[in-house]
Order: C-alpha cells, then sequence, then structure tokens
C-alpha cells in the first residue's frame, strides 16, 4: 500500500479498531473495559503530566484527537473543559457516549465526532480550540505533516497541543526484543501492514483471532517533533516517562513520550 493513501489504511484500522473493542467488552481482553463504570465512581485517566502540561483547562474549549473510547477526554471534561471527541471506530465511540451519558453531560459540554483524523470537518478548523490533545494515535496515522498542520489550524493563538505517543525508541527495541523480522532499522518509519487472524498470527488484543487488517508507522522521534515545529507550533517541553502499564518499555528506557507545543499568541 501506497504510504499516501491514507483513506485506505483508516478504513483497515477502523475495522481493527472496532473489532479490538468488540473484544475487549466482551471480556476477551483485560485492561480499560470498564471505563464508563470507573469514570462515574472518580477515576480520571490523565496523566499527572498531561494535566501540568496543559494547565486550567476550566472553561477552555478541548480538542481530542483519537478520543477511542473517551476515559481521557471524559477525564478532561470532568475537569470543567468543554470537549469535543473525534475517532475513527463507532466502537469506540460507543463506549464514549456511554460514558457521556453516565456523567450526564450535556451537548454544549461534550460533542462527539466520527471520522478520519486526516479528513477533520471544516467546523473543528477554525482556530476554537484553547487545547488540542492526542495520546496513543501517532502510530495509526501516516502523513504526520498533514495532521499536524489541521492541529494547528484547530488552535486558538495561545493554544496549546499536548502530544502523547509511545516512545519511538522502545517502539523500536521493544520490537526487537520480540523478535519482529519486518522492522529493520529504526529509521524505517512503514506502512506496516499486518494481517492478524491468518495463519493463526495472534495480537493481545485479538484473541479471538478476527481476520483484520492493520496499518501503521512508527515515526522517529526526530520525525514527530519537527513535524510539529514545521507547522509553526512552538515546542516548550518533550517529556519522556516510563510507561506505567509497561506496554512497550524496555527495561530500563523510556516508555512514553509527551510534547508540549504552543501557537503563537495575538
Ligand atoms: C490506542 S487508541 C487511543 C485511544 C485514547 N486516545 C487513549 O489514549 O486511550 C487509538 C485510537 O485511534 C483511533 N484511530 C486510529 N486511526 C484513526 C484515524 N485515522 N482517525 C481517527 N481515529 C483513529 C482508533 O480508533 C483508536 O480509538
Amino acid at each position: 500500500m501506497a504510504s499516501g493513501d491514507t483513506g485506505e489504511a483508516a478504513r483497515h484500522n477502523r475495522g481493527a479498531w472496532d473489532s479490538f473493542r468488540r473484544q475487549r467488552d466482551e471480556g476477551l481482553v483485560g485492561g480499560r473495559r470498564d471505563v464508563v463504570a470507573r469514570l462515574v465512581g472518580g477515576r480520571s485517566y490523565l496523566h499527572s503530566q498531561y494535566r501540568a502540561l496543559a494547565g486550567d483547562v476550566t472553561g477552555k474549549r478541548l480538542l481530542d484527537l483519537g478520543c477511542g473510547d473517551g476515559a481521557e477526554l471524559l477525564s478532561w471534561a470532568r475537569l470543567g473543559a468543554f470537549v469535543v471527541g473525534v475517532d475513527n471506530s463507532p466502537r469506540q465511540l460507543a463506549v464514549a457516549q456511554q460514558g457521556v451519558e453516565a456523567l450526564g453531560l450535556t451537548a454544549d459540554r461534550c460533542r462527539l465526532v466520527l471520522g478520519d483524523l486526516l479528513r477533520l470537518p471544516d467546523d473543528l478548523l477554525r482556530a476554537e480550540f484553547e487545547v488540542v490533545f492526542s495520546a496513543g494515535v501517532t502510530s495509526w496515522i501516516g502523513d504526520l505533516e498533514r495532521w499536524f498542520t489541521a492541529v494547528h489550524r484547530a488552535l486558538k493563538p495561545g493554544g496549546v497541543f499536548i502530544l502523547a505517543a509511545a516512545h519511538s525508541l522502545s517502539l523500536f527495541y521493544g520490537a526487537r526484543e520480540r523478535g519482529a523480522s519486518d522492522w529493520e532499522t529504526y529509521f524505517d518509519e512503514g506502512p506496516f501492514m499486518e494481517q492478524l487472524g491468518e495463519d493463526g498470527v495472534r495480537h493481545r488484543w485479538n484473541p479471538a483471532g478476527d481476520g483484520l487488517t492493520t496499518v501503521q508507522w512508527m515515526h522517529t522521534l526526530g520525525h514527530m517533533v519537527t513535524a510539529v515545529a514545521q507547522t509553526g507550533l512552538r515546542i516548550s517541553h518533550l517529556v519522556e516517562i516510563s510507561d506505567q502499564e509497561e506496554l512497550y518499555s524496555v527495561a530500563g528506557g523510556p516508555g512514553e513520550l509527551i510534547l508540549r507545543a504552543t501557537k503563537d499568541g495575538d
């Protein structure tokens, strides 16, 4: 698949995420199954660094790109932000919608949008958001330049972009440790197309063995940082932290990165 064919990748990945979510809802996969109940019980899904880097979000408009099941999105809403969440997977958004209802959030406090991050609707790109947030999504997006240009357009002057992602080095060396054969150098960013469920290929999120295709990119740290900076956003922080769930970390290495950038104010 050509790396520029983002629409085809998004279609494949939507099918995969719908299946991952269904298997989670059916109890086949552990972790983040009971997001709604935990949110209602008062749990926040925000890493302390997200909050510290975003600052006080009370009364601010916040756009969560790739909001998934809404765990972070609704945690931001509970802090007083007016939130809009975008995701490509109807099943993920269905969970987020349950959270919206369980928390009693009105339409002006939380809006969910089904769509591809590389094809955001114009009404989200009118420089109206004080905060744009995204976690766990970069490997699903091939065209970082196009995506971050949209982030720049969505932000109000003076607004803040918080990008959280698995650390490029931990992804690469973690894959090495697991013996992955198709990722030869750190500088090979993909696309990596994988057929799950075929020939017994199992994925920890696909224990049912559904026949799925995923398309991912492993962007280097330099590419991510440069792509943000090239939009004109001013990078103030690049925080490297250990991965609390130890999904990716290589012992002693970084697990996640959190980047903070701002749009020049008026
Ligand atoms: C690892 S989950 C992260 C969800 C949430 N942000 C979190 O941190 O838990 C990745 C999410 O990205 C979404 N996604 C993948 N490709 C996308 C695309 N092209 N447009 C919109 N969402 C996408 C998936 O549907 C999935 O919900």
